[in-house]
């Protein structure tokens, strides 16, 4: 089964480079390696130093850069076109009539997520064709990467409610319709065109919920806000009951600062509380560089600096280490402590996370907002796995 990488963080913090050096260190390794950016500001030919012009001109489909390794950035308007075309011309046509002039129709017509669905398309293709052994996705920043990640089961929820009732009603109206205005409504060929894009993507969902299959990396900064943010994205992936496999931090300063000792001495600090707070998910360090990371030798540095001679693409956690479910009213939290009695384990909410202790070692479990303003009501053990139950007061 091939591996799918997620590379996710905060605008700025470092994914491009480390997608890029992930994917140069698996192609060394003789895995046939895709990196795949679907941030509309790509810098994957930027972080290889490539021309533009080849981007151009593949047309935003992958390009070998050296053997195993192939790149690709998506170009959303490329392949709307392409493998979306009735539902684009109709959302083209709907601008149009509202009297913009076409090119900005034909831009409006790339609605929010397209780039997602796209990358989705592309993703589940490589998987079920068996192209690639490891495919990394450069991600957009974190909230982009998180729509990323519902968007299947938004799909399949709009495919299994509104789609029918939408054909139907539309199928009903447009005779009506054609007398009432010149708008016109989306016809059967719109319709079949998002049936054949809805099969293409069916699947990828399980693929991305497989904690073995695919996982998160999370690239942060030793930063509060940045770290922040990170511990936000985690909870949400989590929250999707998707798998982060690995935290790195970087552009650590190294210990020998000098006029910069004070923010050393910071950033000291922030890694440990990182190291801490991701409690079982490894962290990994990554220097700051002096020389700007451009071209294959320097992310070929960075590969090493991460993984040194492991194997880049296994699975550096093998299920996520903790999940929410819903019960009734209640919220249940479930996390693996295997060899751990409850007798040891005390509970504490700070802020908006519960912290776990037993003995000297501490977890910090983010809460989603639902949960944050319930009152935790009890926890047992069950075969290995804690089980913390949140009530809601205000509704018994
Ligand atoms: N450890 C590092 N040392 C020095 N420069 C870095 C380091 N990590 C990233 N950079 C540089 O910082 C800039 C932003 O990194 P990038 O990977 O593009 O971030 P992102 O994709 O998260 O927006 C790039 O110019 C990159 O070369
Ligand atoms: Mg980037």
């Amino acid at each position: 089964m091939p591996r799918i990488i997620l590379v996710s963080g905060k605008g700025g913090t470092g994914k491009t480079t480390v997608a890029s050096a992930t994917g140069l260190a698996t192609a060394k390794q003789g895995y046939r390696t895709l990196v795949i950016s679907f941030d509309i500001a790509h810098s994957l030919s930027d972080a290889f130093d490539l021309e533009r012009g080849l981007f151009d001109q593949n047309q935003g489909l992958p390009l070998r850069v050296t053997e195993n390794l192939d790149l690709q950035e998506v170009d959303v308007q490329e392949d709307v076109e392409r493998h979306w075309g009735d539902v684009y011309r109709y959302l083209a046509t709907i601008f149009t009539s509202t009297g913009l002039s076409s090119v900005a129709a034909e831009e409006l017509a790339i609605i929010p997520g397209m780039e997602d669905v796209v990358t989705l398309l592309y993703l589940n293709q490589y998987m079920v064709e068996n192209t690639y052994d490891v495919l990394i996705v450069d991600c957009a920043p974190t909230g982009e990467s998180l729509r990323f990640v519902s968007m299947p089961t938004t799909l399949e929820w709009y495919m299994r409610k509104i789609f029918g009732i939408e054909r139907n009603v539309m199928r009903a109206a447009r005779p009506i319709a054609k007398m009432l205005t010149d708008v016109p409504l989306p016809d059967e060929s719109y319709f079949a065109a998002i049936q054949r894009l809805f099969k293409r993507i069916e699947g990828i969902e399980n693929i991305l919920l497989d904690p073995e299959t695919t996982t998160i990396r999370l690239v942060t900064n030793p930063e509060k806000m940045v770290v922040r943010e990170t511990q936000r994205a985690y909870m949400y992936f989590g929250l999707y009951g998707m798998n982060t496999d690995q935290i790195i931090i970087n552009r650590v300063f190294p210990e020998q600062a000098g006029v910069f000792s004070r923010l050393a001495a910071r950033q000291t600090a922030y890694t440990a509380e990182i190291a801490e707070y991701f409690q079982p998910v490894p962290v990994t360090q990554l220097p700051l560089f002096e020389d700007e990371i451009i071209g294959m030798a320097r992310l070929q540095e960075v590969g090493h600096a991460l993984y040194g001679d492991e194997d880049p693409s296994q699975c550096y956690i093998s299920s996520p280490s903790y999940t929410f479910k819903k019960d009734g009213q209640d919220y249940l939290l479930e996390v693996v402590m295997p060899f751990v009695q409850k007798e040891e384990i005390d509970l504490t909410r700070q802020a908006e996370d519960l912290v776990i202790r037993v003995g000297n070692f501490k977890r910090h479990v983010p809460l989603p907002r639902s949960v944050v303003r319930l009152k935790t009501a009890g926890a047992k053990m069950d075969d290995g796995r804690l089980i913390v139950r949140f009530v809601n007061e205000v509704s018994r």
